[in-house]
């Protein structure tokens, strides 16, 4: 059996691991960088003609609720600033890295469901609760089991393994990943998340959504997340197999000062039916429908 090490080394040395595309790299650097200009940033993306298309046409959606149209990269800069913008371009790029392809171990559909899910309902929690770090928080919500669709393609029999598992004890899906691989897809997540050099705060989400009281960096965004996913289980697209044994974290609630269940449960209730037409708009626009 492989140690965690190894298995981080064959990760991180997988030639056909998909790459962040080079504009979406530069992308997250200039927007990370105080410096940068609105219309060094414009360059850049429209450097890439697909991108700008993709870009435009998310810019345009109701779910950025614009009144007038968006036709060029500068005034979506200008009206959507940059967090927004950056959150598209990383949302475009890396859902075509990542899988998209059902086989009888994964349900991709459902993969894309519960991602989708989890950064909509991550969204629409940080804007309730007044924090202002929402544009990262649906790209955290969006990537958080990233580390799943990377087990299920180069891991494939123990992925299966850890499933079956699942089906067959009481183990959570990240005790039968610990007792198959020695790691889970929280940690192979955040490795991938580190080799595409996402900022900080985000590998740590995604490395910590599970265990939201190692958060060091940015705890507000990791508590939002867990409890995203945790909420997503209870209003998408149902309890997802990955991720069977997930529970709100204590500590993840008490930093939301979410700790009082009537309140969880309001949002639960009331989250459901509001943001399934959000849901469905990202879904349909990220061309992962159907
Ligand atoms: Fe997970
Ligand atoms: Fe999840």
């Amino acid at each position: 059996m492989m140690t965690p090490e190894q298995i981080k080394e064959k990760i991180k040395s997988i030639i056909q691991l998909p790459a962040l595309p080079a504009v979406a790299m530069e992308v997250v650097e200039l927007v990370d960088n105080p410096k940068t200009s609105a219309s060094k940033l414009g360059k850049v993306i429209s450097s890439d003609q697909a991108l700008t298309a993709k870009v435009l046409k998310i810019a345009n959606s109701p779910f950025y609720g614009f009144p007038k149209k968006i036709s060029t990269i500068d005034f979506a800069i200008i009206v959507l600033g940059f967090d927004a913008l950056k959150e598209i371009v990383i949302s475009i790029s890396l859902m075509s890295s990542l899988q998209k392809k059902s086989d009888r171990h994964f349900d991709a559909r459902l993969f894309w469901d519960h991602s989708i899910t989890t950064g909509v309902v991550a969204r629409k929690l940080a804007r309730d609760l007044g924090y202002r770090i929402s544009g990262e928080v649906f790209v955290g919500g969006l990537l958080h089991d990233m580390g799943i669709s990377v087990l299920h393609r180069y891991f494939t029999n123990e992925f299966q393994r850890a499933i079956d598992i699942t089906r067959e004890t009481d183990l959570t899906m990240l005790e039968a990943e610990e007792s198959v691989l020695g790691v889970t897809h929280a940690d192979v997540g955040g490795w991938l998340a580190e080799r595409w050099n996402l900022p900080d705060h985000l590998i740590e989400a995604i490395a910590c959504h599970h265990t939201p009281s190692k958060a060091e960096i940015n705890p507000d965004l990791v508590a939002l997340v867990h409890c995203a996913d945790a909420m997503s289980q209870q209003i998408g697209s149902g309890p997802v197999e990955f991720d069977k044994g997930t529970e709100f974290d204590p500590s993840a609630l008490e930093r939301l000062r979410l700790s009082d269940p009537q309140i969880l449960s309001g949002y639960v209730e009331t989250y459901g039916e509001v943001l399934r037409a959000d849901i469905e708009q990202v879904t349909a626009l990220s061309g992962l429908a159907g």
